[in-house]
């Protein structure tokens, strides 16, 4: 049986998902005869460059041709979409690199096409040619027959010559966001008649990171997981290898409750079940890219792969966060990453021993007070002194207030819950420089830089400078 992502290969341009700047473009210059000839399709993986190329083609070679709408079923539409027209030859450049790969190339390119109007080189990989090939390939570009038509493609755009990018007319090919993705994977199983449930279809959008190709494959091997039964969540959990969110919050959650020990169980967890660790730090590192994004507002929520009631989830957690924290703990697990990558770690238990030393070594960063508290408190702390009331600490009671959203009541007060600042005195010292200077900008000047300095002091006095913002 063909796989979906060979029968879902688009026909036509209106088959086409996203592109818009090099279909149009490219339907443009059939309608109005101003056919190029040499194009470069340049793109990640698996968005559409060989389909687009085989379009092309068969807008070009119809039997209606040049036409944007070709017909489909003559022979040589039929011929290109199974690979076989004598008229339309794909060359793969990675594994027809050499120089006599090309001079046959170029022998052959002489002669006129044998049943159509074009004769059309589609040269995949283009930039694995060698700079003998590349110098061939110029010659001829220079000075193409007239019947001869250059569709190349390339993943690495940086690989190419200047001298050859001149030559051609180049086209961009976009990765698809979560939401084109996901119209496709839904279009697809509507057509197949596959039940399914509307949320499992998300971590295989997100998974494919901007891909069709791969998401198309994915969606095919979910089908065959599930059997008869209708697509779920479980399904694609156990295929793509995912935790459900509630592993990701638990995580992230241990972190601003200073509950090292849950952590690491976690982690103890995942490695005897023998899931992989390294995998789960990719997949928090999103997760937590999410938290920030959604506390923040700044992605639509169309393109989170969450559904709508998991970023409702996201953003109440989100907001118990103080955002400098959350990026704190994003940065340290990203360097983690990044180390791991590096230095090609792969060995789960290397990966458990770094992993388990990166979380204790977030816990005390986390202990020192983060800038934006600081300034966060000073503010309420001078409000206090200037209106005279007393100093309630705002960040811990809307912290509590919104515990009442944690079903599982884990949520404990914040670490900074009070401070050991003793504001009488401050007040005291600040009135009484006061009255030395009943200038007005000078008196607000003086709380601040009277607060701030008694801060440092206290902090310069204290060895365990961090306890001055501990829960008492
Ligand atoms: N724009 C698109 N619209 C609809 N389906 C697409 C699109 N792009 C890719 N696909 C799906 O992905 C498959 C692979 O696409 P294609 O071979 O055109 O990608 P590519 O960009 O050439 O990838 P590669 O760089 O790996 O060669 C298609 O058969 C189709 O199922
Ligand atoms: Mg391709
Ligand atoms: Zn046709």
């Amino acid at each position: 049986m063909k796989s979906l992502a060979l029968k879902y290969r688009p026909k036509t341009f209106n088959d086409l998902v996203g592109q818009i700047h090099a279909s149009q473009s490219l339907k443009n210059a059939i309608e109005y005869k101003h056919i190029r000839q040499a194009y470069l399709f340049f793109g990640s993986r698996g968005v559409g460059k060989t389909s687009t190329a085989r379009i092309l083609s068969r807008c070009l070679n119809c039997v209606n041709g040049p036409t944007v709408e070709p017909c489909g079923t003559c022979s040589s539409c039929i011929e290109i979409s199974e690979g076989r027209s004598v008229d339309v030859i794909e060359m793969d450049a990675a594994s027809n690199r050499g120089i006599e790969n090309i001079r046959e190339l170029r022998e052959n390119a002489r002669f006129a096409p044998m049943k159509s109007k074009y004769k059309i080189y589609i040269i995949d990989e283009v930039h694995m040619l060698t700079n003998e090939s590349f110098n061939a390939l110029l010659k001829i570009l220079e000075e193409p027959p007239g019947h001869v038509v250059f569709i190349m493609a390339t993943t690495e755009q940086h690989k190419i010559p200047e001298t050859i990018i001149s030559r051609c007319q180049v086209f961009g090919f976009r990765k698809f966001s979560i939401q084109d993705i996901r119209d496709r994977l839904e279009y697809i199983l509507n057509t197949e008649k596959i039940a399914y449930h509307k949320d499992s279809i998300l971590p295989i959008c997100q998974k494919a990171e901007g891909s069709m190709r791969d998401a198309v494959s994915l969606l095919d091997q979910a089908i065959a997981y599930s059997g008869n039964k209708p697509i779920d969540l479980e399904v694609i959990s156990n295929l793509l290898g995912i935790h459900p969110l509630e592993t990701y919050l638990e995580f992230v959650e241990s972190f601003r409750n200073s509950d090292a020990k849950k952590n690491l169980l976690i982690i103890h967890r995942l490695f005897s079940e023998g899931l992989n660790l390294k995998r789960f730090i990719w997949d928090l590192l999103d997760f937590m890219k999410s938290m920030i994004l959604v506390k923040n507002e700044l992605l639509e929520r169309e393109n989170f792969s969450y559904a709508a009631s998991e970023i409702d989830k996201l953003k109440k957690y989100a907001d118990l966060w103080d955002v400098s924290e959350l990026i704190l703990v994003f940065e340290s697990f990203y360097k983690l990453y990044s180390n791991w990558s590096l230095f090609q770690t792969s060995k789960s238990a290397e990966i458990k021993i770094s992993l388990e030393i990166a979380v204790v070594d977030i816990f005390e960063k986390l202990k020192r007070p983060s800038v934006s508290k600081l300034m966060q408190k000073i503010t309420m702390l001078k409000n206090a002194i200037e209106k005279g009331t007393d100093y309630v600490d705002e960040t811990a009671s809307s912290l509590q207030n919104n515990n009442e959203i944690d079903q599982k009541k884990d949520i404990t007060l914040p670490r900074y819950s009070e401070t050991v600042i003793d504001k009488e005195n401050i007040k005291q010292k600040n009135d009484e420089k006061h009255a030395t200077n009943d200038n007005n900008s000078d008196k607000e000047f003086d709380i601040d830089t009277l607060i701030q300095k008694e801060f440092m002091a206290q902090e310069q006095n204290d060895t365990k400078s961090e306890n001055i913002f501990l829960d008492k």
